[in-house]
């Protein structure tokens, strides 16, 4: 999109904002399978306002922000391109991939360079996504728009959407991230320094990248499978009809379907989580999608040290002048405090109504954990200190830095404790697939929600690879090491463990470990 369209949709918006906005439904996103992407390309979409976009190359055609689609088992084979004036990477957040093509970072794509990906997809049917990761610019670009989505399916799924009798239009893969729109025209990244300690805050929802979506579908279930892309927000996502909050079905997390679904009014989904739901629209005409708020619990008060990764020395900001640097100045104008409600989307329901089939009760065999909470293999701290930064372990990140070896093949239990003075921190783990076992200190508005057996949320029922801590909190997570036999995944293979808070991320919050 260019400046002048992208500035007339923030004041189409804004000039509606008072009443309900006309009916505008979003264009779906282009749907394209991810074996026929023979090129991805990184570059910039406007060079003023700094945003940037993927582009996949199917030979005959040039797609724009693609939807990817994978059955399990399929293969990519393709040239990612850097058209970006810094360097990036594509990292496939979710999958099980080897080091080499994991994009973690550890070897980033220079401006003007290209690098050859191959992999297949092992991972459970669910909603994945890629994004960049070169470590110091990753929260920069991803909000310059540089989120991609891919939905694997398999025959769990398919199952699934039979016995939903979906009609077409209403499964929907959504991304939605907050952008920062003042004046009629969407901020560049500037973040001060405060910004970088509690994150960088937008004040409206871009769902797939476009302000104030509407989708209509028809009566009977839909599918939502959704993704908070924030850089830092927590959203506390619930449907409202007016001012009742609509029950809704929880079918799967990051990594695939629930053993069974749950009936849920609200859930947390914390930046790079995912879930998959299904409501049933019999009766309903319009629902509008919210984050409710909430305390987001930061405690954490100062300012983030600044943190230059040296590899930003020698690479100009995309758009902003400076990065972490001013104390809050200019850039706070369309900032929204975490845990406002926030507007996320709309649903139109158009149709003549129809008998909806009931739900399934099994949709999955989960993988087991096979561990237990009373025995952890490692404990970890996450810490905040004024001089030193975000910490995991008392340790910022070192790109050369190994913090751990695991052998393959072992169940480990992994006890993650948040400092009390702290902030939640959404955590994540690269290449692996885990399940939560157990919480513990979680604060109030969480613990309301926490329904299940040892402290836990219905959304801590699936497989997850990225799972909030509170403040004060602590959870335990069962992990799986177990790599696939091929060449690939031979030798040492480096993974990454880290706050996906982008600006925490950004600010040292990792650290590398390896699987031997
Ligand atoms: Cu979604 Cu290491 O990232
Ligand atoms: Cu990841
Ligand atoms: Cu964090």
């Amino acid at each position: 999109m260019n400046r002048r369209r992208f500035l007339g949709a923030g004041l189409a918006s804004l000039g509606a904002a008072c009443t309900l906005p006309a009916v505008r439904t979003a264009p779906a996103p282009p749907r394209v399978a991810l074996a026929d992407v023979r090129r991805l390309v990184v570059e910039r979409a406007d060079p003023i306002a700094g945003r940037c976009r993927y582009v996949a190359d199917l030979g005959a055609r040039q797609v724009p922000q693609p939807i990817l689609l994978a059955r399990r088992g399929e293969s990519f084979d393709g040239v990612i391109e850097n058209a970006l004036p810094q360097p990036t990477t594509v990292h496939f957040h979710g999958l099980t991939l080897p080091e080499a093509e994991d994009g973690a970072g550890f070897d980033p794509i220079a401006p003007g360079e290209r690098k050859r990906v191959r992999f297949e997809v092992k991972n459970r049917s669910g909603l994945y996504w890629f994004h960049p990761h070169p470590h110091g610019f990753t929260a920069e670009q991803v909000y310059a728009g540089l989120t991609g989505l891919l939905v694997v399916t398999d025959e769990d799924d398919d199952a699934l959407d039979a016995a939903l009798a979906l009609a077409p239009g209403n499964r929907l893969a959504l991304a939605v991230a907050d952008a920062r729109v003042g004046g009629g025209a969407l901020r560049p990244y500037a973040p001060s320094a405060e910004d970088c300690l509690h994150g960088w805050l937008g004040n409206r929802a871009l769902v797939n990248g476009q302000l104030d979506t509407r989708w209509s579908v028809s009566p009977g279930w839909v599918r939502l499978q959704i993704l908070n892309a924030c850089n830092a927000r927590g959203l506390l996502v619930a449907f409202r009809e007016g001012e009742t909050l609509v029950p809704f079905h929880l079918l799967g997390t990051d990594g695939g379907l629930l053993a069974a679904p749950r009936e849920l009014e609200r859930m947390f989904l914390y930046t790079g989580e995912r879930v998959d739901i299904a409501i049933d629209l019999r009766g309903r005409r319009a629902l509008a999608a919210v984050s409710l708020e909430f305390d987001p619990r930061h405690h954490t008060r100062g300012a983030a040290p600044r943190h230059r990764h040296p590899a930003r020395e020698r690479y100009a900001p995309l758009a902003a002048e400076t990065v972490c640097e001013s104390a809050s100045g200019g850039a706070a104008e369309g900032r929204l405090e975490d845990g406002a409600e926030l507007a996320l989307f709309a649903l139109r329901v158009d149709g003549t109504p129809m008998r909806t089939p009931s739900l399934p009760s099994r949709l999955s065999v989960l993988p087991e954990p096979g561990a237990q909470p009373e025995t952890p293999t490692r404990r970890m701290r996450l810490d905040f200190d004024e001089g030193a930064g975000f910490l995991i372990d008392q340790t910022p990140y070192r790109a050369d830095e190994t913090a751990f070896s695991v052998s393959r093949g072992t169940r480990e239990v992994w006890e993650i404790r948040n400092s009390p003075i702290s902030m939640p921190h959404p955590m994540h783990l690269h290449g692996f697939g885990f399940r939560v076992l157990r919480r513990r200190g979680t604060y109030g508005d969480a613990r309301r929600l926490a329904t299940e057996p040892d402290g836990r949320l219905a959304t801590d029922l699936g497989v997850k690879d990225t799972v909030v801590l509170w403040p004060n909190e602590t959870v335990w997570l069962a992990v799986d090491f177990t790599l696939p036999q091929e060449a690939a995944f031979r030798g040492a293979q480096r993974f990454m463990f880290h706050c996906h808070n982008l600006e925490h991320e950004d600010g040292m919050m990792m650290r590398n470990f390896s699987v031997i």
